[in-house]
């Protein structure tokens, strides 16, 4: 368990072209919220880095769709996506949006850096046009049928009836979807990371750097990218909705939205640093930061490949420590699929399960894609939080306040000598837990702490205090319960990371505070003889059956529909 290192943690900025869902919580900021809940409780030095993806060519799409501007699409969803990460406790120390004037300030000193150490290259190419609306057509603004499938409504660069990437001139009867005309060829120049430059660099870097570090999903995608040979990206593109290319030369054109967007985490921490006093450099240029990018595995390319080649055109970034991508999660046997509303919306989920969150945290991480696609069923959603946060977590501590309750009035009993076999095992799991932590391993993790109220379940169960305090052995009956307090103290401390709220309940009922991991030792316990704990009140509440059918009512009708 290390201390005093300094952590740039980011999660994914996403895009404010809609609600975020079940499938984002758990690729890339919940797991990233445990690590940077974990790595602060053990006095490291942290900034929990993300923002909202304002650009690209889907926000224009959302706006035309919903027939109104860009900028109150971005506002109405850049508000909701903050509300809703706040409402789930993920941890931000700052979240940002790249419509910000710093984040535009950042990304063109970044353009201008690597335009004069002559990065980019300037090459001419013919591309679709709109000769109606007078505008260059981004692939995504381009729609005709899949040469696969015959699927009438493909787009340019995929088609999603049946997954096919494309692009848009294997399309039949292409169309603009601006103005429904038949798009023709025109030349236009842009700019382009030649990436074959790196490949040198890249595989020093990960291939020879990274095997056996990275997790093997993430390492494997980034071999077989750079096994075939890297090609140069362009990384301007002709729109009008985006930051303006800093050259006199590059009227009308902006950046590529994946230029601009993984800048957007050192605008954000410039933000933030500002904010706080800190200086935001040494979070990005110091070699003994830690760099680390939670995503989703869609965005790997972006995060291994593109992304450290700008780091490392530029010169004086450092690079990430280590990117533990997700993969996905699928809801019910279906891929999770916005346009089609197969989802859980986490604002939605908040209407129906108030102040329920933490039990959607913990079905998502014990469930999480961490190295495999994962199904999220409400059934086992139910199952989760009735069979393991009530009837085990919940179970145990409420047995345990019952018994400080009737036996000794709330007050934690003294006791002669301490079961140090048990104060031993029960602290192993502050290792077992952090260890797994520290290896990017949240399922496992989260087992422990459930393993951990097992361990204590047991341990009432084996000594029956019942029985003892019925034969007036008050002694015996002291050193169960007090043991019985320091494992709920130590649980209370001990699933902070994972889920908040409720470690917050028990301390709140055990009237302690959170300790720094890095104070947990069996020698050093938590609570103390003769302090008085409060009332207990349930921590977790049963789901019933008709809850469940009526969310996956919902689900299904929204298919239908
Ligand atoms: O895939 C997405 O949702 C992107 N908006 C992620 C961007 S991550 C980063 F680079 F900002
Ligand atoms: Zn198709």
């Amino acid at each position: 368990m290390e201390k005093n290192q300094r952590f740039t943690i980011t999660s994914a900025l996403p895009y404010t072209n809609g609600p975020i869902h079940i499938g984002h919580l758990a690729g890339a900021y919940l797991p990233a919220d445990i690590y940077a809940r974990y790595k602060r409780l053990c006095e490291n030095d942290v900034a929990f880095i993300c923002g909202s993806d304002e650009h690209g060519v889907a926000i224009s799409i959302k706006a035309k769709q919903e027939g109104s501007s860009v900028k109150s699409i971005i506002d109405k969803y850049h508000n909701l996506i903050k509300d809703t990460f706040q409402e789930f406790g993920i941890s931000f120390d700052n979240y940002s949006r790249t419509s910000n004037a710093i984040h535009h300030e950042t990304s063109k000193q970044f353009f201008r850096k690597l335009d004069q150490d002559n990065c980019f290259e300037i090459k001419n190419t013919q591309q679709l046009y709109d000769e109606n609306e007078e505008q260059f057509l981004a692939d995504r603004f381009i729609e005709g049928e899949c040469p696969k499938c015959g699927f009438e409504k493909a787009y340019g660069d995929q088609c999603e009836n049946c997954g096919a990437s494309l692009s848009p001139d294997d399309l039949i009867n292409p169309k603009s979807k601006l103005s429904g005309s038949k798009p023709v060829l025109k030349e236009t120049k842009h700019w382009y990371l030649p990436l074959g430059n790196y490949e040198d660099f890249l595989n020093k870097w990960i291939i020879e750097g990274k095997k056996g570090i990275w997790k093997p999903n993430v390492y494997g995608q980034v071999k077989s990218w750079i096994d075939q040979g890297l090609e140069s990206r362009a990384i301007s593109r002709d729109l009008d909705w985006g930051i303006p290319i800093p050259r006199d030369d590059a009227k009308g054109k902006v950046m590529y939205v994946w230029f601009d967007a993984p800048i957007g985490y050192i605008s954000s921490t410039k933000e933030w640093a500002k904010r706080e006093s800190k200086n935001w450099e040494d979070y990005w240029k110091k070699s003994d930061t830690k760099l680390i990018h939670f995503i989703g595995k869609d965005n790997i390319v972006f995060h291994c490949i593109i992304f450290p080649s700008i780091l490392e055109a530029h010169g004086e970034f450092i690079l990430p420590e280590n990117v533990p991508a997700n993969e996905f999660l699928n809801l019910e046997g279906r891929k999770i699929s916005t346009s089609n509303n197969w989802a859980i919306w986490l604002h939605e989920y908040l209407n129906d399960f108030k102040d329920m969150q933490d039990s959607l945290r913990y079905t998502l991480t014990v469930n999480s894609p961490e190295s495999k696609d994962n199904d999220f069923t409400w059934k086992d959603f139910q199952s989760r939080n009735n069979n393991e946060l009530v009837a085990i977590l919940g179970n145990y501590i409420n047995r345990v306040f019952i018994l400080t309750e009737k036996y000794f009035n709330n007050v934690v009993p003294k006791y002669e000598e301490i079961d140090s076999n048990q104060i031993i095992k029960i602290y192993d799991y502050v290792s077992l837990i952090s260890s797994s932590l520290d290896k990017f391993k949240f399922r496992d993790a989260v087992n422990h702490l459930i393993d951990l109220a097992r361990t204590g379940n047991k341990y009432l169960a084996d000594k029956e205090p019942w029985k003892l305090y019925k034969e007036n052995n008050i002694k015996e009956v002291e050193q169960i319960l007090y043991i019985s307090l320091e494992t709920c103290a130590l649980i209370s401390i001990l699933s902070e990371p994972f889920i908040p709220n409720s470690a917050k309940k028990i301390r709140d009922i055990m009237d302690i505070n959170l300790v720094n991991w890095t104070r947990l030792k069996s020698t050093n316990q938590i609570i103390q003889p003769g302090h008085k704990i409060k009332k207990s009140n349930l921590i977790f509440r049963k789901i019933e059956d008709d809850e469940i059918e009526n969310q996956l009512r919902k689900l299904n009708s929204n298919i239908k529909g």
